[in-house]
């Protein structure tokens, strides 16, 4: 989700003003996710590199988070989705924790949509942490282990790998997002600023998605010749339209 401070420069607000507008930006694109049957929805709200922007600045951010966790989480309950933060949360205030587990086990048996927020989050780091997490677990198979026995202990290993990656605000780069999870996903680049970004904006990405063809590394006669193929992710499950958007 790019684009909030210049959305609010060209405005003549302060930062904090697009920020504000980029938090309702993010209920209409639930809303809008939940009327379309995607079934995941991965938001990129804070990078691990984020720390390094002014502390007036991280410290409004902060704020914003813990008061959309006090406020938005009943709704988002009535609305039936899991909510699920993703990311390292040991720089995070105990207050900001707490109110984090708290709104994931209120809302763990929800179906509808499984909302992810990543906060303090880095693609790298996540290797990291699972590699880590590995390599105490499973110290004998040291040397020799797996991309399958990586991916269970990556923070989103409860998802499975993003069909489609939206970017905001102009900017085309992957920023130390979900590194592992991207590597078959369709990346989609828009110039509109994320509080800007709502449902028609939400459809023309999955309109281009479904232009597309997912080859997996196969070619486009093999999908033909055999057209169930067509219908296989890089993780084996079937794809009849879009269900997982990452941005
Ligand atoms: C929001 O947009 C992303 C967050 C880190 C919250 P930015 O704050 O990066 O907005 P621009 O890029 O300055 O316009
Ligand atoms: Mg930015």
């Amino acid at each position: 989700m790019d684009g909030n401070g210049r959305w609010a420069k060209k405005r003549f607000l302060p930062r904090a003003a697009g920020h504000k507008r980029g938090v309702e930006a993010v209920r209409d694109a639930v809303k809008a996710c939940i009327e379309r049957g995607i079934d995941y929805l991965t938001l990129f709200a804070f990078s691990s590199e984020n720390w390094r922007r002014p502390q007036e600045e991280v410290s409004l951010l902060m704020n914003l988070f813990l008061h959309a966790l006090e406020n938005e989480v009943s709704r988002l309950h009535e609305a039936g989705v899991r909510l699920r933060i993703v990311g390292d949360l040991a720089r995070f205030d105990d207050k900001l924790v707490s109110l984090i587990r708290a709104a994931e086990q209120r809302t763990a048996g929800n179906q509808r949509l499984t909302l992810t927020i990543a906060a303090n989050y880095g693609g790298r780091w996540d290797i990291m942490q699972a590699l880590n997490t590995l390599l105490v677990e499973q110290p004998e198979k040291r040397g020799g282990y797996d991309e399958a026995d990586l991916s269970p202990y990556l923070s989103m290993a409860y998802a499975p790998e993003p069909d489609l990656f939206i970017r905001t605000g102009g900017e085309q780069r992957v920023s130390n997002f979900l590194l592992w999870q991207l590597a078959y996903t369709e990346f989609y680049f828009t110039d509109l600023l994320w509080p800007d970004f709502n449902a028609a904006a939400l459809d023309e990405a999955i309109r281009s998605y479904q232009g597309r063809e997912r080859r997996f590394g196969r070619t486009s006669e093999q999908l033909q010749a055999t057209p169930s193929l067509d219908a296989q992710t890089a993780d084996g499950v079937a794809l009849g339209k879009v269900r997982r958007v990452s941005g």
